[in-house]
């Protein structure tokens, strides 16, 4: 399994023999300019909410590809209207895709579309198959109901979580939130591609050392195997 850093809190996860891409925002980000968009790989496209630092990149590269958008209904359904392909989902629900099951849970923030339509409720995910399990937590809070992911799916393999505080959990919280979901092993997002989010990142990964617990900062463009 294969872990790629585009840049804010897009990511893409090779598993299963399939590219899963997670909130595309790249064009758009000074800090990811160096990453050619055309020609990121994408299967299926997960898009935790509808705000443009998620969204961003997203038709573009599902028309390219081909690969259908997994999100919300609402999500979902705007994309439907620019003849894109979709699979909704909804909070607590679950589906078995060809590269494992996904179940869209909650998150603590807010959703709208680029051209301010609703967004419905903002999400993360959960993926897990035969080769790993992780959770991608989108934009949000520190909540209780993380507590309910370790109750209702299997064991994590790593978490990818926000940690640039101001517009989700900063990462004290997010060593919380790591407590919650049971997982040592974090992947950051959501830091430092705008002033608001700037953070130190010795400060931080010292943190959660002295916790016993991993952060993993990548470079944009950057790569890891797990
Ligand atoms: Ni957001
Ligand atoms: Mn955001």
């Amino acid at each position: 399994m294969k872990i790629t850093y585009y840049g804010h809190s897009s990511i893409g996860i090779e598993t299963m023999g399939r590219h899963l891409l997670f909130d595309p925002f790249i064009s758009m980000n000074d800090l990811a300019a160096a990453i050619a968009v055309d020609q990121i790989p994408a299967d299926y496209l997960l898009l935790s909410h509808g705000h443009g630092d998620h969204v961003a990149d997203a038709a573009a590269i599902a028309r390219r590809t081909g690969a259908p958008i997994i999100s919300n209904y609402e999500v979902v359904t705007w994309y439907e209207k620019q003849e894109l392909k979709g699979h909704p989902m909804n909070h607590g629900g679950k589906w078995a895709f060809d590269f494992g099951k996904v179940k869209y849970v909650n998150a603590v923030h807010s959703s709208m579309l680029p051209d301010g339509s609703y967004g419905g409720n903002p999400g993360g995910f959960v993926v897990w198959n035969e080769e790993c399990s992780f959770y991608f937590a989108g934009d949000t809070a520190l909540t209780m109901d993380m507590q309910l992911i370790p109750m209702t799916c299997p064991s994590l393999d790593f978490a990818v979580l926000p940690i640039g505080g101001n517009f989700t959990m900063d990462y004290a919280d997010a060593l919380i939130a790591s407590d919650f979901i049971r997982c040592n092993t974090i992947i950051g997002c959501h830091y430092d591609t705008f002033g608001y989010i700037k953070i130190d990142h010795d400060v931080v990964k010292k943190a959660f050392s002295d916790r016993g617990k991993s952060l993993i900062l990548l470079p944009v463009g950057g790569s890891m195997e797990l």
